[in-house]
């Protein structure tokens, strides 16, 4: 079979689940893992004959990926902000759009730096650690923590921060009980990408994610769909320092709502910022 007869296979077989752009992404990304041809190259190689070893290699994983399960679950591994991450079903996948959270922090910093003293950065809800590893390798004057409630999710995120060479500390906590506990050190920026999607938007996902990714990263009940929020806004009004940053990646729906709670609570200088697919998509304020 030649590579563009490959490609083609992976539209049909897996046209149930994908769209053809969709399909042709997964094949351009088995290709780069598989035989490290990258897309650029697979153009000027698509009239080459597989070998049976790699045809095998091929048809084993579109067997995996017709049930549902995420290629980044497959090969283990998902890139974010130019790193490269180990990922298994117990932490999220790391999405684009979190990558334009993560851009924001940093140029955040670059443009205004903040009061001088220890820099200290809180990442709530950690999961395979991206935020808070991105970062650290941006901003290695920050002294960063990641935390999480899943202590499976904490032990991918530590041997990423190895893979990465940086050093985070991680911790195993529970944002929902300790929103009204007060630390002895302040943070200079807490930055999260808490659960929000409400049971009504489940009902409309695409079943590869909610067969395989773990709910608890991703849901939250109708009636307090800013649950999270709230308890982060709390834990940020006692620990943020003076001048203090806090970012949220929010639910494109609840844009305002975010703004208004924020407001609320006292934050200023708030922030409503769309991402590169025009959605209301991110907060800053500042206490
Ligand atoms: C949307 S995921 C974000 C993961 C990662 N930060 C990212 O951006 O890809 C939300 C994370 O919050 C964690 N989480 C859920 N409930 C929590 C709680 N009560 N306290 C702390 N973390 C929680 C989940 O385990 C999950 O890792």
């Amino acid at each position: 079979m030649k590579l563009k007869e490959l490609a083609i296979k992976f539209n049909s077989e897996l046209s149930a689940l994908y769209d053809d752009a969709e399909s042709q992404a997964l094949f351009l990304m088995a290709l780069a893992q598989l035989l490290h041809i990258k897309h650029h190259a697979y153009l000027l190689r698509k009239e080459e004959t597989l070998t049976t070893s790699d045809l095998a290699k091929f048809e084993g994983l579109l067997a995996e990926l017709v049930t549902g399960k995420p290629i980044q679950y497959i090969f283990g591994e998902a890139h974010f902000f130019g790193l490269s991450f180990k990922v298994n079903p117990e932490v999220l996948i790391p999405r684009p759009e979190t990558e334009e959270l993560v851009d924001w922090v940093i140029q955040t910093v670059h443009n205004s730096p903040l009061a001088s003293g220890h820099k200290r950065l809180l990442d709530i809800g950690t999961g395979s650690g991206c935020i808070a590893i991105a970062l650290k390798k941006h901003l290695p004057q920050f002294d960063v923590t990641g935390l999480d409630m899943a202590a499976s999710s904490l032990a991918i995120a530590q041997e990423n921060a190895e893979l990465n060479r940086v050093e985070v500390e991680f911790k195993w906590q529970d944002i929902l009980q300790m929103q009204h506990t007060k630390l002895q050190e302040p943070y200079a920026i807490i930055v999260s990408n808490p659960p929000y999607i409400t049971q009504t938007e489940k009902e409309g996902m695409h079943q590869n994610v909610l067969a395989n990714e773990p709910h608890r990263a991703l849901f939250v009940s109708n009636e307090k769909p800013l649950v999270f929020y709230e308890a982060i806004a709390n834990f940020a009004l006692l620990n943020l320092g003076q001048g203090g940053l806090l970012f949220f990646e929010i639910n494109e729906h609840l844009g305002q709502e975010t703004v208004d709670l924020l407001n609320h609570k006292g934050f200023k200088n708030i922030e409503l910022r769309k991402d590169m697919q025009g959605k209301d998509r991110m907060v800053c304020s500042r206490l």
